[in-house]
């Protein structure tokens, strides 16, 4: 609720202001003069200011003066008798914001007194705003000068004490690993343990095993038991990175641990429970994949509480600067090399690429140019860019199309089935042939009518 202060001398008018004002849903503070009102101001929370300018004592653009002194924002609305609209004038010249001439209606009042507070509101938002998009995060190791890169490191800076699941999307190699580990130095189990798992990286039958451990005799091999990544991420952060990749069996026990914090290990009967704060990444559209019917509706929303999206490198170009020198002391240390920077043709080249491969890509091409640099300076020979994919991407007539009288879904079986035979037959291997995980593949397989059979581990 605003609160008005009302410097009138005259009881009756002031008397009639307060219950008007009071109507209208404002608190009222009032003075008989311009001393009482300066009291007032100096010990109670005032938003707007509506005085008299022909007071005694002190006179109204006296006052007007000091308040000004004392908050430069507050919004002052003076009244003043017709006639003397000179008067008026000095007061907004003196930062009066608005006034209304005596005698007058009480509509027009309430009018003006309303208008300036929305104004003050206003422009109370706007500086809120301005400092919150002012405000830099700054990380080690992580550049984010871009606006875009600030907005992700301002939700982890957010999140990051919380106890919420996340979400990491982004292409690969903009930086999920890193907000991953960023998050977990934030939170208050910085000093619990970050234990990482790939599900694209361990063969599908031993995903279960690695993530809740197996008693002795689980299964043939299982010579001892052995705990699994939830157990030893136990007061920490686990990273589930390319959680899109989890097949079925697997998601269905993930959404349990993640309703009920409680699992048994693979052959175990005792239940375990532990403390673990879960962060996943994917460089898919899950959401494709839950329409495909690959990923399970309910472990996204369990999953995506928080989602945090990274741009594509080629969306924050102005952090390659930062991201280069970043790169180039990291890979002059390791080298030995002392290199300095980067001829300002260089530094075109990499700002004009599109970055297929994001910073991961940045990273790699600077490093190599570290190791091919002859001087102390990078040269544009000494950038070798991966321009053979851009002019892959780019749209022209004699760009590869489907094969005459081809449609799409023909074009992808074939595909398909020429990845299976590259891969003889391994299907996890098809899958990072073709760019699709294991789910979405087991989809299009059955689709078009190739059994899946159980793999063999690789
Ligand atoms: N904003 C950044 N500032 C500094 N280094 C970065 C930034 N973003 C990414 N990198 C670096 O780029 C490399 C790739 O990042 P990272 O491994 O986190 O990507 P990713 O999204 O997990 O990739 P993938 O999808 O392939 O797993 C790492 O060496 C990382 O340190
Ligand atoms: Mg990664």
């Amino acid at each position: 609720m605003a609160t008005v202060l009302i410097v009138e001398d005259e009881s009756k008018l002031r008397r009639l202001l307060e219950l008007n004002l009071s109507e209208d849903g404002f608190q009222t503070v009032s003075a008989p003069d311009a001393e009482t009102g300066l009291d007032h101001l100096r010990q109670s929370q005032v938003d707007l200011v509506l005085t008299d300018l022909k007071l005694p004592g002190m006179g109204g653009l006296d006052f007007l003066h000091a308040v000004k002194r004392q908050n430069a924002s507050l919004p002052v609305v003076v009244m003043t008798a017709f006639g003397t609209v000179e008067t008026a004038v000095e007061a907004m010249k003196a930062g009066a914001s608005d006034y209304v001439l005596k005698p007058f209606s009480l509509a027009e009042m309430r009018m003006v007194v309303h208008k300036e507070l929305d104004v003050r509101r206003l422009k109370e938002e706007n500086r809120t705003l301005r400092e919150a998009l002012g405000q830099r995060y700054e990380y080690p190791n992580i550049v984010a000068r871009s606006a875009k890169m600030q907005e992700v490191l301002a939700i982890v800076e957010r999140i990051a004490p919380t106890q919420s699941t996340v979400l990491i999307g982004g292409e690969s190699g903009v930086g999920k690993d890193l907000i991953a580990r960023a998050i977990h130095q934030k939170s208050r189990r910085s000093s619990g343990p970050f234990i990482k798992i790939n599900s694209t990286a361990i063969p599908e039958n031993l995903l279960e095993s690695e993530l809740f451990g197996y008693e002795k005799g689980a299964f043939t091999g299982a010579a001892a038991s052995k705990p699994g990544k939830f157990e030893l991420a136990d007061k920490g952060t686990l990273f589930l990175d390319e959680i899109g990749d989890v097949p079925a069996a697997t998601q269905v026990k993930l959404l349990r641990v993640l309703q009920e914090r409680e699992f048994e290990r693979l052959g175990g009967t005792r239940t375990i429970k532990v403390d673990v704060r879960l962060v996943a990444a994917t460089n898919r559209d899950l959401r494709a994949a839950l329409e495909e019917g690959t990923f399970r509706e309910d472990l996204y929303y369990r999953l995506n509480v928080v989602p945090i999206d990274i741009p594509p490198l080629r969306e924050h170009k102005e952090d390659i600067p930062d991201l280069v020198k970043l790169f180039l002391a990291r890979f002059s240390q390791q080298s030995g090399k002392q290199i300095t920077g980067l001829a300002p043709a260089a530094m075109d080249m990499l700002m004009a690429f599109h970055w297929p491969g994001n910073v991961r890509e940045l990273e790699n091409i600077i490093e190599r140019a570290v190791a091919l640099a002859e001087g102390p300076v990078l040269q544009p020979s000494d950038i070798h860019l991966d321009t053979e994919r851009r002019s892959r991407a780019a749209t022209s007539d004699t760009a590869p199309f489907l094969p005459e009288g081809q449609t799409i879904e023909q074009w992808e079986d074939e595909m398909i089935r020429e990845a299976l035979r590259r891969a003889n037959g391994n299907k996890s291997q098809a899958a990072r042939l073709l760019g699709l995980s294991r789910n979405a593949l087991r989809y299009r397989l059955s689709k078009i009518g190739i059994a899946d059979e159980p793999e063999k581990p690789e």
